[in-house]
């Protein structure tokens, strides 16, 4: 929260004020005096009270004369002030204080009851477990249950592959069962200082740090954790949240969480029936400098709450995936050391030949012949440069190099294209694109797209090209994209406008392929293909991905070219595999054209028959 002068917060408090006609200056002077004993940013109130006093004295301060006028303008002054949204004054004639029942003190069936209604467990498919946790359990509670809640929970959770942890419907909870939360999930060693709470009325920081011994077995930090957040969950259950996400210790899935505070407490305000609600102590992460406080937990990924255990369930799944990508490619290494000891690589006599040896040995070790190595002077350019748009003058020879059509008998369109472009591109030359090419098949009453000799390019027009296939309304959700560097999942559409005709949904497509057919062509193939829209004719696609990362390897003249995209089909959710497309007629490269024509043709009959 921003730190306020004196003279800065007592021009708001008093331009609200003063507008609003008049108040009683003793009302805030107790106010003032709550506020200075209790708020937990008391640097934002230095000097304050001297401040007001001056200000009383100066006369400046009229009277309001109804109560709940009142209250409103003081919460806005004092709001406005401290920059502060959980400070609220409120008039209340009967307000009758509830104290929450202090756990710890309840008997023993009592406590065990609240846990039994509050957590719950479960082992998934996979090894996956559960947790539902709808109430952080404190410190004091979790001593008196001890044996019983590591025997029934966390034990058997420590068995588990992976977690989900479910903290979309915890509301309650005490801040001081966060840390055997945390320990829960690292290592004995070294000890990690989690948060820092600073409580204003009793003036004392203190600070939470891991266990260096818990009861039970640790879950440790190499497993994968994701947690669940919806927009109620509040308070401890933040806490841990935020601190096991900005640890790095797991994912955070689902809604943005409530904001909450550590400790908020309605204070009368002197005699009167006014009541100031005041937040008085505050958590600091060590760990970021700030607070899930007001602002809550943003989640790494983005979900409304009821999708939020299937978006997990999925992810755990590719998640699992990826170590298996990476131990094929570690077993290889280990592969190689091997050669390297019997001496196998002793007939390498420079970094071209050693980089297309490796790439060798490491495509027939792994299984995946999408891992590539490659020996580079200077540093590689990323793959993914900016794509160049072209000029007015450029467009016309652009499109002439890049797109051929034909119009074949039987009214059936012919478009092959050996490049998959850049979205800005296509955006570029849209207009001239749809003169010189879309307009002249858009109305044919079949169309074969050639992709044989496409190995692929920018992925950014994929969803705009399927979308000329498909109907306005509904859109189509094509497939979506894992992107493992930033842990993100993208879902990828349908647009619902584009330039232009449609070809729409019901006339027949056919997709050629080849064994060139790669990745960016192969994504549009597959996805046409996953959805029904397209009959495929012509060789298995090389099975390509969609994007590969470039790492030096150490500091070698060496670089590996490594897959970092996963793409999910639409239909199923799973992971598209990265063996090629299988076309649903399988016809030799050459003859792919004559085959789809044939199918034409037989349909065509076929339906004139039918008449
Ligand atoms: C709070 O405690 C510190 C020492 O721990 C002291 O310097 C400070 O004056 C105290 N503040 C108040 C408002 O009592
Ligand atoms: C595509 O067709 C197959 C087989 O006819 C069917 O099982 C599948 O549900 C269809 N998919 C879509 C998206 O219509």
């Amino acid at each position: 929260m921003a730190q306020h002068t004196p003279s800065l917060l007592l021009m708001l408090l008093l331009c609200t004020l003063s507008a609003n006609a008049s108040f009683q200056p003793a009302l805030v002077l107790e106010m003032a005096k709550i506020l200075l004993e209790n708020y937990c940013f008391p640097e934002n109130l230095v000097g304050m009270q001297e401040a007001i006093q001056q200000a009383i004295h100066s006369g400046e301060i009229l009277q309001i004369s109804d109560k709940k006028t009142l209250a409103a303008v003081l919460t806005v002054g004092v709001q406005g002030a401290l920059n502060d949204p959980r400070l609220t004054v409120s008039y209340e004639p009967n307000f009758v204080p509830v104290m929450p029942p202090v756990l710890p003190s309840l008997p023993k069936d009592q406590l065990i009851r609240l846990v039994r209604n509050s957590v719950k467990m479960d082992v998934l498919e996979n090894n996956v477990g559960y947790l539902r946790m709808d109430r952080i359990i404190g410190e004091e509670t979790a001593a008196k249950l001890g044996s019983l809640l590591r025997d029934n929970i966390w034990d058997k959770l420590a068995r588990t592959s992976s977690l989900i942890f479910d903290l979309r419907y915890s509301t309650a909870g005490e801040l001081s069962g966060v840390p055997f939360i945390i320990s829960f999930f690292a290592d004995p060693e070294p000890l990690i200082h989690i948060d820092t709470v600073y409580d204003r009325p009793l003036n004392k920081t203190r600070e939470l740090w891991t266990m260096p011994s818990i009861i039970g077995e640790r879950y440790g930090k190499k497993k994968d954790v994701i947690i669940l957040t919806s927009k109620r969950t509040m308070g401890a259950a933040e806490a841990v949240a935020y601190t096991l996400k900005n640890l790095k210790r797991a994912i955070t899935v689902g809604e943005r969480s409530a904001g909450g505070s550590v400790k908020v407490q309605k204070i009368r305000i002197a005699k009167s029936e006014f009541y100031i609600t005041v937040p008085v102590a505050r958590s600091v992460s060590p760990i970021t400098g700030q607070s899930w406080e007001v602002s809550g937990v943003s989640p790494t990924i983005n979900t409304v709450a009821k999708e939020a255990i299937a978006k997990a369930r999925s992810l755990l799944a590719i998640r699992s995936a990826i170590p298996k990508v990476v131990q094929m490619a570690l077993q290889a290494s280990k592969v190689l050391l091997t050669k390297w000891a019997d001496g196998l690589y002793r007939s390498v006599v420079d970094f071209e030949s050693l980089a297309s040896q490796l790439t060798a040995d490491l495509q027939e070790t792994s299984g995946d012949h999408r891992l590539h190595v490659f020996h580079c002077d200077v540093e590689p350019e990323s793959l993914h440069e900016i794509p160049k748009i072209p000029t007015a003058e450029e467009v016309g020879y652009m499109i002439d190099a890049l797109f051929k059509i034909e119009l074949l008998p039987g009214n059936v369109g012919y478009l092959r294209f050996d490049m998959m472009v850049d979205i800005e591109v296509v955006r570029a030359i849209g207009p001239q694109l749809l003169k010189l090419v879309w307009s002249k098949i858009v109305n044919t009453d079949a169309l074969i797209i050639d992709m044989r000799y496409n190995s692929g390019g920018y992925s950014t027009a994929i969803p705009l090209l399927c979308t000329y296939f498909f109907d306005a309304k509904p859109l189509i959700h094509l497939y979506t994209v894992f992107d493992r560097t930033t842990d993100t999942m993208t879902e990828v559409m349908t647009f619902p406008n584009v330039r232009g005709q449609r070809y729409g949904s019901s006339k027949d497509l056919f997709i050629l392929t080849s064994h060139m057919t790669g990745s960016a062509a192969e994504v549009f193939t597959r996805a046409m293909k996953d959805l029904n829209r397209s009959t495929v004719v012509g060789e298995p696609t090389i099975g390509g991905s969609l994007s590969s990362g470039t790492y030096q390897i150490r500091d070698s003249v060496l670089y590996a070219s490594i897959p970092n995209q996963v793409v999910l089909s639409a239909i199923t959710g799973k992971m598209w595999s990265f063996s090629g497309v299988e076309p649903h007629v399988i016809a030799q490269a050459n003859d792919a054209l004559s085959v789809a024509q044939r199918i034409i043709a037989a349909r065509l009959l076929k339906k004139e028959q039918g008449n």
